[in-house]
């Protein structure tokens, strides 16, 4: 259980969830089985060409010994008891990975090109890229599925890890054992966003903060500019995985010098980049798409707030 590895290894980062002792032990165990057996068989091939090699004419280019009963059994019998021990071990740290316990804290999340979305009962708005979490003490489960192709939800830290499909629900479970931020990535290949699409886990040290975090955000945060918070948003949101500040073209139209200009549209047209045209693009991205760009945005549409859209606005024209 919860292990005291808390600044990690040359191979692995801390250990911050009460499954990540378990996990790392089994692979420390297949680690040095591997060391092991590998310098038996490598000294013993240099050993063997040495002693044996031919010396001088007409001797013998094999050795006359054709079995030996007893050394067959050993290496037959020896590493079967170590893979099944290796299966046995696996697949009980497997159970245990997969079967959340009954107090679980329930999440939804949404994996799409190239954001998560957290829906926390009793919150508001669903959170993007921002997953806040109980105190160490109680289980997290996520219920996981893709809207668009596949993804895969990775928190090192925790040594958690699972797909997240289309059409279909996985799940996946943890139980932190200290507060603090923990970096979530995608590990399955979706895109030129890849890998922008990251997220943070928030382990709240109280239940207060954790209910604070859970029922409040989508406003201003107290003695933030809106530019400031709009910056921080465009990076949290992952605007930046196809929008670039400094005029270099991504998925999207850089935001560099974009404010006022007349966008012309995919169709025909033109569009003046205002309060409305970047409200309408936010929350309906299809509906005036920048000519020569694909049509390629995701809906933000019940993931963000008024005061959220704001302050993306005020940054998007702070982008001269
Ligand atoms: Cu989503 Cu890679």
């Amino acid at each position: 259980m919860a292990s005291g590895n808390e600044s990690g290894t040359f191979w692995m980062p801390p250990q911050s969830s009460t499954i990540a002792g378990d996990v790392d032990a089994l692979f420390e165990f297949i680690y040095w089985l591997n060391v092991i057996f590998f310098l038996m068989i490598a000294v013993g091939t240099v050993w063997f060409a040495i002693k044996y090699r031919r010396r001088h004419e007409g001797q013998l280019a094999t050795s006359q010994v054709a079995h030996n009963t007893l050394l067959e059994s050993l290496w037959t019998f020896i590493p079967l008891v170590l893979v099944l021990a290796v299966f046995v071990w696996g697949f009980r740290v497997f159970l245990d990975q997969s079967v959340a316990p009954e107090n679980a804290y329930e999440v939804r999340v949404k994996g799409e090109k190239w954001s998560w979305t957290f829906t926390h009962p009793g919150a508001a708005v669903p959170k993007v890229n921002i997953l806040d979490v109980p105190p160490p003490g109680t289980p997290t489960k996520l219920v996981m599925s893709a809207t668009d192709v596949l993804h895969s939800f990775f928190i090192p830290e925790f040594r958690v890890k699972a797909d997240v499909i289309p059409g279909r629900y996985t799940t996946l479970w943890f139980e932190p054992t200290r507060p603090g931020t923990y970096q979530v990535f995608c590990t399955e290949y979706c895109g030129t966003g890849h890998s922008d699409m990251l997220a943070k886990v928030v382990v709240h040290p109280t239940m207060e903060s954790f209910n604070k975090a859970v029922t409040g955000g989508g406003t201003l945060p107290e003695g933030m500019t809106p530019v400031a918070w709009g910056e921080q948003l465009y990076t949290e949101l992952t605007c930046n995985a196809c929008h670039s500040l400094d005029g270099s073209r991504k998925v999207g139209p850089s935001f560099k010098g974009i404010w006022g200009t007349q966008e012309p549209l995919e169709g025909g047209g033109t569009a003046l980049v205002d309060e409305n045209y970047i409200r309408e693009s936010i929350l309906d991205p299809n509906a005036k798409v920048t000519a020569g760009y694909p049509a390629a945005m995701p809906t933000f549409k019940g993931r963000i707030t008024d005061a959220q859209i704001d302050a993306l606005i005020e940054f998007i024209k702070a982008q001269k």
